[in-house]
């Protein structure tokens, strides 16, 4: 009997032509694995499609609760935007396929594992660190990064070992979704300079033919997780389809962006992530009602730390672990609702609402209920400009040299 590998299947090109090259060059039995982390366009199609390119065991694994609440839920409470835009779909997943595969292969006394991944992005080091963590006995074999063939010649070998192409001249992109959002490469989008075409959205409508009038949308969280949308209560799957169609037909959700590859490339990346755009800035904005100063700074600091080891691959670290108990730990208070108004492609926060709101209204207001004292003020200003006054009369050069460009720049009038 031929040792057993699992492979990551899509059901698209690569992974399909993989079925083949891999038995072809390894002499192995494949087993393909499809993970469901939601937008799959047809679970069962895959698998007949798996089954008739002769293997035995097509396996599909619906993960698309945990999916939400082990991977998008905590990077939402720590407001994990990768360089402050990518809401990171396909960063999160690849951690829990790369779980899933080490699992499978276990499970099915498997050598090996084989992903799709080429040898130039991102996927490839998230899959293969992820694999190597969890289980390290397991070889890895990623044929892309093997076969050394061009999208021609892959397409070529396709043709002749009777394999359905997917890719045709109306479908140009590169694709990779989920729940949490989608992402397009390839194409014409490859110089930066050209605007997406219409055609490279499928989730959101532009902005030219969304509603005229603007929709208002609720959002209920429960310490920092999205529980609720218009004040019904509702599950992660149903809350995230819900919001990616509300938001996408109002044309919110698309960034277009250049993007920093672990592996060293820029490149060009759009997204499409209706419900994640909407959920950040909501989020966000239940922060500020609820956190103080200190945690927002603080935690915007470890906002960058936790996206980018999201992002590099090193879900499964100690350091991921570490900053997630904090991240955790913030999130107590965060609860209440966000009102969000959806128009033309723009999202706007336009109310917020918390049993836990550090916001005081006799604090702030102007009218007669204010209870601020203003006479502290004066003393506070003496003692919060002590240092600067201090310095500017003993250090007289900074002064100086300021009065100087200030003179230079009159005397050039
Ligand atoms: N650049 C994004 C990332 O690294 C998206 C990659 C999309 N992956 C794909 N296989 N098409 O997370």
């Amino acid at each position: 009997m031929s040792d057993k590998v699992v492979l990551a299947y899509s059901g698209g090109v690569d992974t399909s032509v993989a079925i083949k090259w891999v038995p072809e060059n390894y002499k192995m039995e494949v087993i393909t694995l499809t993970v469901d982390i939601g937008n799959v366009p047809n679970l069962e199609a895959i698998k007949k499609k798996a089954e008739k390119l002769g293997v035995k065991t097509a396996i599909v694994i619906d993960a698309r609760e945990t999916f939400i609440k082990d991977y998008c839920w905590p990077a939402l409470q720590a407001n994990a935007l990768y360089e402050g835009v990518y809401p990171m779909a396909t960063a999160l997943g690849r951690p829990l396929i790369a779980k899933l595969m080490a699992e499978t292969a276990l499970k099915y006394g498997a050598k090996a594992v084989s992903h799709g991944c080429t040898g130039k992005g991102n996927d490839q080091v998230r899959l293969d660190v992820g694999i190597n963590t969890l289980a390290p006995d397991l070889k890895i074999i990623a044929p892309a990064r093997e076969w050394g063939m061009t999208r021609e010649q892959t397409i070529q070998y396709a043709i002749k070992n009777k394999i359905p192409i997917p890719v045709t001249k109306k479908n140009p992109y590169s694709i990779d979704e989920n729940l949490w959002g989608r992402a397009i490469e390839c194409g014409i989008l490859e110089d930066p300079m050209n605007e997406p075409p219409e055609d490279a959205f499928i989730w959101t409508k532009s902005p030219d033919k969304t509603p005229n009038k603007a929709t208002y949308i609720e959002i209920d969280f429960e310490e920092g997780i999205p529980v609720g949308l218009d004040g019904k209560k509702l599950d992660g799957i149903t809350l995230l389809e819900n919001l990616n169609k509300v938001a996408g037909d109002n044309g919110v959700g698309r960034i277009d962006h250049i993007e920093n590859r672990l592996v060293g490339i820029k490149s060009r990346e759009l997204y499409e992530a209706p419900a994640a755009v909407v959920l950040f800035q909501a989020h966000q904005a239940l922060e500020e009602m609820t956190l103080t100063k200190q945690q927002q700074r603080f935690k915007q600091k470890v906002a960058i730390e936790y996206s980018d080891l999201i992002y590099n691959g090193l879900w499964f670290s100690a350091m991921h672990q570490d900053l997630a108990a904090y991240v955790q730990s913030t999130q107590r208070f965060v609860t209440g609702s966000i009102r969000i108004k959806l128009w033309k492609g723009t999202s706007m926060v336009v109310g917020r609402k918390s049993p836990y709101s550090l916001y005081s209204f006799k604090l702030a207001t102007y009218e007669k209920e204010d209870t601020f004292d203003p006479s502290n003020a004066v003393g506070f200003i003496q003692l919060w400009g002590l240092p600067v006054k201090t310095q500017a009369q003993l250090q007289p050069i900074q002064k100086s040299s300021a009065l100087n460009s200030l003179k230079a720049s009159k005397k050039s009038k």
